[in-house]
């Protein structure tokens, strides 16, 4: 039997190895330089990993599913950046494991809602969106304001973080559970909130 194109051809399951190995092979060579690429892997300029309030918030977020109608990233498109800020970049999300950057847009897009509204705004937002913005289909979180939050939990988390690489140190992670003491699930997540996309200045 010959090797020849037509052998591969009427052969199908030949056929779909062989792309496969072709595709796969062009998808490596797009991939893999990123791991190395400085804009991708550095953070920009002033980033620092999450502190434990902002941490728990972030878990919080999570949980509760915001990113279900909610994206963290800003395209770089104009009707995009006029309307939520500077586009996002990669460096600014290489202490979230795993990112929120999200498709999704009921809502919308949350990476640089930062310092965007008072806490104030955001705690009645959360409690019951309606009461500041009347046409708001998003639903209320009233429970969080009523939930403490749990400490010890935040050790784990940040010792797994640590482990990722993101830059904690060991006295970090133990004076962390202090700073969480009688605070509530909604500090949490305003204080995520409040410092989303602040790393990079976009607005006067
Ligand atoms: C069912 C979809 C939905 C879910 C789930 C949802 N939101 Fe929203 N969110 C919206 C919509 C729609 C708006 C725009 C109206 C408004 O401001 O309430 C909004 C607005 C916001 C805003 C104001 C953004 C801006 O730039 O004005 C913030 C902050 C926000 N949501 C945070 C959250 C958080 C935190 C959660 C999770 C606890 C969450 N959302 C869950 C739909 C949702």
């Amino acid at each position: 039997m010959k090797f020849t194109h037509e052998w591969i051809e009427k052969n199908p399951w030949l056929l779909i190895g062989l792309v496969l190995v072709v595709v796969s092979f062009g998808g490596l060579v797009e991939i893999v330089p990123l791991f190395f690429q400085k804009s991708t892997t550095e953070p920009v300029a002033g980033l620092k990993p999450y502190s434990p309030l902002r941490l728990a918030g972030r878990d919080i977020y999570i949980r509760e599913g915001c990113y279900n109608c909610h994206s963290q990233m800003i395209r770089p498109f104009r009707a995009e950046t006029e309307r939520y800020g500077h586009y996002s970049v990669a460096g600014e999300f290489v202490y979230d494991r795993p990112f929120q950057w999200g498709s999704k847009r009921t809502g919308p897009d949350l990476a640089r809602v930062g310092g965007r509204y008072s806490d104030e705004w955001h705690r009645t937002h959360l409690d019951n969106p309606r009461d500041v913005v009347p046409e708001s289909n998003m639903p209320g979180y009233p429970w969080l304001a009523k939930t403490k939050l749990v400490p010890a939990e935040i050790v784990p988390k940040m010792r797994a973080l640590q482990f990722m690489n993101v830059p904690y140190t060991d006295q970090e992670i133990k004076d962390a559970p202090a700073q969480l003491e009688d605070k509530t699930e909604q500090d949490a997540l305003v204080a995520y909130l409040q410092g989303l996309g602040t790393q990079i200045k976009t607005r006067n």
